[in-house]
């Protein structure tokens, strides 16, 4: 059996762009310079869209369009630049890639980093200076829409793949935007919700991702979120912009708006927001076109702010190479490399999450797959036959979800996976098993300018009407029909395979899902199949989590985020045992959504205000203080071998945890794992950290360390894993900044959340 091979942390040899001070001065001075020769007209061209993808250019002056495109999960489609009916290109296939969800559940900063290479090179093999990616939005609920997109529940697992991941993408001489800056967790009424979060909760969960893709990351750019943040919109947020993120952050890269997020010019201008992007071809409208210009000559808005702005973009185009001494020695790129195809298999491997294995059903081994005794007079043996169940076993994800669509090379669906993995001597037999109406919702091609509209944010609670009624009734009896189909072929087949999920219908930007039981009926055929056939193998194909009613009757569940264009394969690989998975999952999956603090507190999907009344008690932190069981806990994840650790050593230093710098190591955690099970495999050991006695509220426990590892069965390596002053800190909101108190802290180790092999006191002074 094969293994994702990984040596930890290779993405440390990538740092971000370190300059002497001398170099910083060079450069500093070249932007005065260029500043010196434009006028405010040229200036303000710079400042916004001259296309949908592309900010104004003078060329007159040597300054070039700063080339944008979306996004995530590989570079998106070209589009004409004044429409949103793409082109339709020849040469705009490209390697689709892991969502984040999907790389988060790789919780292995390697995959980030390389990941983020491929992201980069293709980016800038298209020619683009800045690609719309990555999203860190915190997983607040399970309904929000673009889950998809981003990472985790947990500001510490952000962190430490954001970073890796934005050093690969800036390795090839384009921008990481990093994105949406900030607590935007909810698609509902997207550009006007107030989103309300308390000091604490903003720094301990909201920001951290934010602050180290800044700091660790080196991030050249950074997109501002549509919604209001505690009344200001992000897009001129002054004490987002201006206060925490240029004063105390530092940061010099471009701040970059939400695609139409900008609704003022002279107090847009004040603040930090540097380029203004929207969805409308009226681009000398924009406000920070033409009314920019009349503000500043008006004495409304300053020249200085528009100054300040201009140097943060021509900053980032020195770090790019896109202009200065450097700009000859720019990375060309490359994209659809076979390359990049094996390094996005290699993170859809370890992206899969084995849910539950009960008795071992899964992998189906070779011998399983064995034709039957040969006939007493031909000799024939008869093949074994999968049936393969649900229609996202051979549904195509890539070019849906909204602005992280892509236009994939190819994407190899898990029925494809599974054929090319077996060839001609297993019998594969595939039937749909439900049925996915057309969508219903807005003008397709255009979604992009129709979805900024409020009405079409709303969720989808409208009574039906007597025409829906009778379609209603029409796909009801479709789904009878495939339904039936599909469990008799059930019901001939040696090993079932069911493959559902959700798709781009439901994983997408500019809705919210309105619940989490999954849909087109799936949940019956489910159950109907288990009841045929007991051992049918559960694979669900997901952004976000769904609720599984028959989670106890099913004895194998896999779960699978949109993977990229080897997810197919990966999947196949799993499930014939050919790759042990190593995935754990990045979020808690609730077992109903009845479940979640924000279904409690009512404070998810409503329009206009949506205060964060849990506060940091978002995901794993709010279940453990409840005692809710989750379905699946936060780092949950199984695999065809077994660990034990062994030899637990916690060495403490000397040093005083109420001062000094955050960074500070503090305590070494280290332990033996052994890989005591028959095949190859990986684990993630994880570290929490819990105080004992505080002054404030605080969770039971917190992630605050991780370690991936591969082993060969009967093999051992010793963990090492680090905790700073800043894995015992709880931010204070009387001294406004982060604090640790001196006390007893109780770090537990193990292979989840919930599954604890350790718990060790420490005592800090
Ligand atoms: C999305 C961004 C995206 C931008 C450009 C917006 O609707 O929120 O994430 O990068 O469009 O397509």
């Amino acid at each position: 059996m094969g293994v994702p091979e990984t040596d930890g942390n290779r993405f440390d040899s990538i740092s971000p762009l370190i300059m002497s001070r001398n170099e910083v001065n060079m450069q500093e001075k070249r932007i005065e310079q260029i500043l010196e020769t434009l006028t405010l007209e040229e200036k303000c061209a710079m400042l916004h869209g001259a296309t949908f993808f592309r900010s104004g250019a003078v060329e007159e002056k040597g300054i070039p369009a700063v080339e944008t495109s979306d996004g995530p999960m590989g570079v998106r489609n070209e589009f004409p630049g004044d429409s949103w009916f793409p082109v339709g290109l020849s040469d705009d296939f490209v390697s689709y890639l892991p969502s984040n969800s999907a790389l988060a559940a790789t919780w292995n900063p390697r995959r980030a980093c390389e990941t983020g290479q491929v992201l980069g090179e293709e980016a800038r093999g298209r020619g683009k200076d800045v690609i719309l990616a990555p999203g860190i939005n915190i997983k607040r609920d399970p309904l929000c829409g673009r889950n998809f997109e981003y990472m985790s529940e947990d500001p510490y697992l952000i962190r430490e793949l954001v970073v890796p991941l934005i050093r690969g993408i800036q390795e090839a001489d384009v921008a990481a935007c990093v994105k949406h800056f900030a607590a935007n967790s909810q698609e509902t009424d997207r550009l006007w919700v107030d989103t309300v979060v308390d000091e604490r909760t903003l720094r301990e969960i909201y920001l951290p991702g934010f602050e180290a893709a800044v700091h660790r990351g080196g991030t050249y750019s950074l997109m501002n979120a549509y919604n209001k943040l505690n009344g200001e919109h992000c897009s001129e947020s002054k004490a987002l912009l201006n206060r925490i993120l240029r004063e105390e952050w530092g940061y010099d890269g471009t701040v970059i708006s939400d695609w139409g997020s900008v609704h003022t010019t002279v107090s847009a201008a004040e603040s930090a927001l540097d380029m203004e992007m929207s969805v409308t071809a009226n681009f000398d409208d924009y406000y920070f076109a033409r009314p920019l210009v009349e503000a500043v000559n008006r004495g409304e808005a300053s020249v200085e702010d528009v100054d300040r702005k201009v140097r943060n973009i021509l900053r980032m185009m020195l770090r790019l190479k896109m202009i200065g001494p450097e700009s000859g020695e720019r990375k060309q790129g490359a994209y659809n490399t076979p390359a990049h195809r094996e390094t996005i298999k290699a993170a859809a491997r370890e992206s899969i999450v084995l849910l539950k294995n009960q008795g071992g059903l899964l992998p189906i081994s070779p011998e399983r797959l064995q034709p039957g005794a040969p006939d007493a007079l031909t000799g024939h043996r008869k093949k074994k036959r999968i049936a393969v169940i649900g229609r996202n076993a051979e549904h195509m994800h890539s070019g849906g979800g909204g602005s992280a669509e892509i236009k994939a090379l190819y994407e190899i669906s898990p029925l494809l996976g599974l054929k090319m993995e077996l060839g001609g001597n297993v019998d594969i037999r595939y039937a749909p098993g439900y049925y996915i109406p057309g969508k219903k919702s807005v003008n397709e091609a255009n979604w992009q300018e129709t979805s900024l509209e409020r009405q079409v944010s709303r969720r989808r609670d409208q009574e039906e009407t007597e025409e829906e009624a009778r379609v209603r009734r029409e796909i009801e009896k479709q789904r009878e029909r495939l339904r039936r189909e599909a469990v008799a072929l059930a019901e001939t087949a040696d090993e079932v395979i069911f493959v559902g999920g959700l798709n781009h219908d439901y994983d997408v930007e500019g809705w919210d899902r309105d619940s989490m039981a999954l849909p087109y009926a799936q949940d019956i055929l489910i159950e109907e199949l288990l009841a045929a056939h007991p051992d049918t193998v559960v694979v669900m194909v997901a952004g976000s989590p769904v609720e599984m009613p028959w989670k106890d009757r099913a004895r194998a569940i896999v779960w699978n985020y949109y993977a990229g264009m080897e997810s197919g394969t990966a999947l196949a690989e799993i499930l014939l045992g050919r790759v042990c998975p190593s995935g754990k999952l990045p979020e808690t999956f609730p077992a109903l959504y009845a479940d979640t603090v924000t279904c409690k507190n009512g404070e998810f999907g409503k329009p206009e205000r949506v205060v964060y009344k849990e506060g940091i008690f978002v995901g794993y932190r709010y279940y453990e203080r409840e005692e809710i069981h989750p379905a699946f806990a936060f780092g949950h994840g199984l695999s065809y071998t077994s660990f034990s650790y062994d030899r637990l050593e916690v060495e403490t230093a000397e040093a005083c945890l109420a001062q000094g710098d955050l960074r500070e190591r503090l305590v070494k955690v280290s332990l033996d794992v052994t890989n005591t099970g028959a095949v190859a495999g990986g684990e993630v050991v994880q570290c929490y950290v819990g105080d004992v006695s505080c002054s404030v509220e605080r969770p039971k426990k917190e992630l605050k360390a991780f370690a991936k590892v591969f082993l060969e069965p009967g093999e051992t390596a010793r963990i090492h894993m680090e905790l700073s002053r800043e894995a015992f800190a709880f931010y204070d909101v009387e001294r406004h900044g982060f604090a640790a108190e001196p006390g007893e802290f109780i770090l537990s180790v193990g292979g989840a959340s919930d599954r604890i092999w350790r718990q060790e006191t420490v005592t800090l002074g």
